[in-house]
């Protein structure tokens, strides 16, 4: 049996920083009432010239380092994001040509906020078939582009960065299992248009609480399926949206916010960077150890939702 592992995480955040107050000059609005609602104190906003892409490599290329994997090595691609920065060539392409990868398969994977879970699933399953041994999947977003910066339910929330895992195969379990699945139905609670100058649309209740409503069963059901109870879990790393989201999963899974890996508070809402991100973080934190077993969660736009376990 062929099965695949997490061999190496990296992260990329860009240099500026932008706090609460920062935006209580731009908006109306003020810092308590950003960390009180979401839990947020900063965020990391790409420069003018600094591209998803560009983030993107950069973690790749700690990730790769740090799983002692060469870039000719790699023979899988996969860039969740929502933010690229063209339709097409994908940003896989062109963080093929910027770290010069040689040919293999390299795509963008489109599920908003779920990108990551969504890319590990996928990931997961062209390892186990035998196609690809070593894998480099990234999260990577430029969300600053894409928010209205004159709207304060929105613009307060999300972040950018890059965060980048390289995934081999391996004799012994790694990934145990990924759950992945959207429901169409709900398109239009959060959004973003294709046309130009179009900006992030989101009705922010609503989100919430299908968020709030989903995600302990969620995190319960791959558990379960895999006959293993939340006091086997070393880990919860949760899609970083709000504080209080997260809260009441971890809540109502019995699960103490001491196994929580939070970044949430100086990263915001990176989209589908914000696990592996997180990730990272809680790796060189040296919180999140080897053997050690972790709940990746997540929901976004579609909506779509996943879950992934594995034992890093
Ligand atoms: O990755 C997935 C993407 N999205 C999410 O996960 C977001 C999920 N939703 C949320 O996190 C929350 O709904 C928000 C943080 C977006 C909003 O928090 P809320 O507790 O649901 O606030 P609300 O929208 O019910 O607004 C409460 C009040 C409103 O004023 P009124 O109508 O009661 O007078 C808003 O106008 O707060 C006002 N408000 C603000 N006030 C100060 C909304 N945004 C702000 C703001 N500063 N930035």
């Amino acid at each position: 049996m062929i099965f695949a592992k997490i061999a190496g995480t990296g992260s990329y955040l860009p240099k500026t920083i932008l706090s609460n107050a920062d935006l209580a000059e731009r908006v109306d609005t003020t810092h308590e009432w950003i960390l009180e609602r979401t839990g947020i104190v900063s965020r990391h906003i790409a420069s003018l010239s600094e591209t998803t892409t560009e983030m993107a490599v950069a973690a790749a290329k700690k990730a790769l380092a740090a799983a002692n994997t060469l870039p000719n090595e790699i023979d899988l691609i996969v860039v969740a994001t929502c933010t690229p920065d063209k339709n097409f060539p994908s940003t896989a392409c062109h963080v093929q040509q910027a770290l010069d990868i040689p040919p293999c398969p390299a795509f963008d994977l489109q599920a908003a906020c779920s990108g990551f879970v969504y890319g590990v699933s996928v990931v997961d399953q062209f390892i186990r078939s035998g196609h690809t041994k070593k894998a480099l999947l990234i999260g990577a977003e430029s969300m600053s582009r894409v928010v209205d910066w004159q709207d304060r339910r929105t613009c307060i929330l999300f972040g950018d960065g890059a965060g980048a895992v390289v995934i081999e195969a391996a004799e012994t379990p790694g990934i145990l299992a990924t759950q992945v699945s959207a429901d169409g139905r709900e398109k239009d609670i959060l959004f973003l248009d294709n046309s130009p100058g179009a900006t992030l649309q989101m009705q922010g209740n609503s989100v919430f609480k299908l968020a709030v409503n989903q995600l302990d069963k969620i995190a319960g059901k791959i558990l379960a399926d895999q006959n293993l109870t939340i006091a086997a879990l070393d880990w919860l790393i949760p899609h970083q949206a709000n504080i209080r989201i997260i809260q009441a999963t971890a809540e109502k899974l019995g699960l103490p916010m001491e196994k929580v890996i939070l970044t949430l508070d100086h990263h915001g809402n990176t989209s589908a960077a914000s696990i592996p991100l997180a990730l990272d973080i809680g790796i060189q934190q040296q919180k999140v150890k080897r053997g050690q077993l972790l709940l990746l969660e997540a929901f976004g736009g579609g909506l779509t939702w996943g879950s992934a376990l594995i034992r890093y």
